[in-house]
């Protein structure tokens, strides 16, 4: 009889890919099971595309974006030559510019190169590129033996082990494991099923334990509390901010906008104008132009620091100005401002 203890997790992998195997999900920037299973390779300047929005937001918000850009820019070279404003317009809506900046640097750092870097470190040292992120596109564009770990990935490994102790020292403990536990032959399908695992079935409120291929080697299941799991430190209140935001109006429905500075929150974006926003108390407002004003509602956004609650005045000045319409101001500008103008 061998001596030797099993190690922790020895089949997790098998039971994984099995599972995927039959369950994979359809996203536009994957090569399927099948597909991969016939030689087709993941195109990187797609996979980075997509990690960069889904750091961002949901698979369905994402999917629009993303479907957008890859029709408007096939390869990374056409990202590369557009715009600042085009790309900066296109990514409006899915938030936290300072992304969408980063996002033409590196495409254009990546023409220059000629070609995307294949490793994780190479991949590291491009504007943008977290540690998450460079494992990921090493994994699923370059079969890298790369751990791609976020947020999804920690819920389902805090489950596996149970972890009790301080967040940020278990996420290290994980980091580690799944390292030792990626697959030299498929890095990118372990990826891939981990993050489908994660979305579909260990899910954060309401784990589906009956259908997860990893259940017998559950500790949180086990237990039978999975959704206590990640055990994560009390969040602190974000702030508030208080202001005006001022939707002017022209004859034709046309809206007054203005380009913020380039420092600062949504930095070099197109927006409404608005008063400062401060904390603790609302400033008397300071219309942009001389109107007839009128309050017309509130809205609220919260940034990732702060929360904003802003009252939303109406003028309509009589005649035509040129102003952007109003569709293109609901559908084109940060969130925050297309809310004020749902609300006029
Ligand atoms: N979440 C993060 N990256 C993802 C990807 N490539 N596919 C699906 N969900 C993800």
């Amino acid at each position: 009889m061998s001596t030797k203890a099993k190690l922790p997790f020895a089949d997790l992998s098998d039971h994984l890919l099995d599972w995927y195997a039959v369950t994979a999900r359809d996203l536009p920037w994957r090569v399927g099971p099948t597909d991969r299973a016939n030689g087709v390779k993941a195109d990187p300047y797609r996979v980075w595309l997509a990690e960069i929005m889904l750091q961002q937001t949901t698979v369905p918000h994402a999917t629009r974006y993303y479907l957008a850009f890859t029709q408007r820019w096939p390869k990374v070279t056409d990202l590369a030559a557009a715009s600042d404003e085009d790309v900066m317009a296109a990514w409006a809506g899915l938030g936290y510019y300072a992304r969408a900046r980063n996002l033409l640097k590196c495409a254009r750092e990546v023409a220059a190169l000629g070609a995307w870097p294949d490793t994780v470190e190479g991949l590291r040292k491009l504007p943008g590129i977290g540690p998450y992120t460079a494992g990921a596109v090493a994994a699923l564009a370059f079969n890298r033996r790369a751990a791609a770990v976020d947020g999804n990935v920690d819920r389902v490994f805090a489950r596996l082990m149970a972890l009790k102790g301080e967040w940020k020292a278990e996420k290290e403990v994980i980091k580690t494991t799944v390292q030792t536990l990626v697959p030299a032959d498929r890095p990118a399908e372990f990826a891939e099923a981990l993050m489908d695992l994660g979305a579909t079935v260990c899910t954060p409120k309401s784990p589906n334990c009956l259908i997860c291929p990893l259940t017998k080697m559950c500790a949180a299941s086990a237990e039978g509390q999975p959704a206590r799991y990640p055990i994560k430190p009390k969040k602190k209140a974000v702030p508030t901010r208080y202001g005006h935001l001022y939707v002017a109006v022209d004859s034709t429905g046309g809206i007054l906008t203005e380009r913020r500075p380039d420092k600062g929150l949504l930095g070099g974006m197109l927006g409404l104008p608005t008063s400062d926003w401060l904390e603790g108390k609302r400033g008397d407002p300071t219309f942009p132009l001389d109107a007839d004003w009128n309050q017309a509602g509130e809205v609220r956004h919260v940034f990732t620091h702060f929360a904003l609650e802003l009252i939303v005045w109406r003028a309509d000045v009589g005649e035509a100005r040129g102003w952007m319409p109003r569709d293109e101001v609901a559908d084109g500008l940060p969130s925050v401002f297309a809310k004020g103008v749902r609300v006029v």
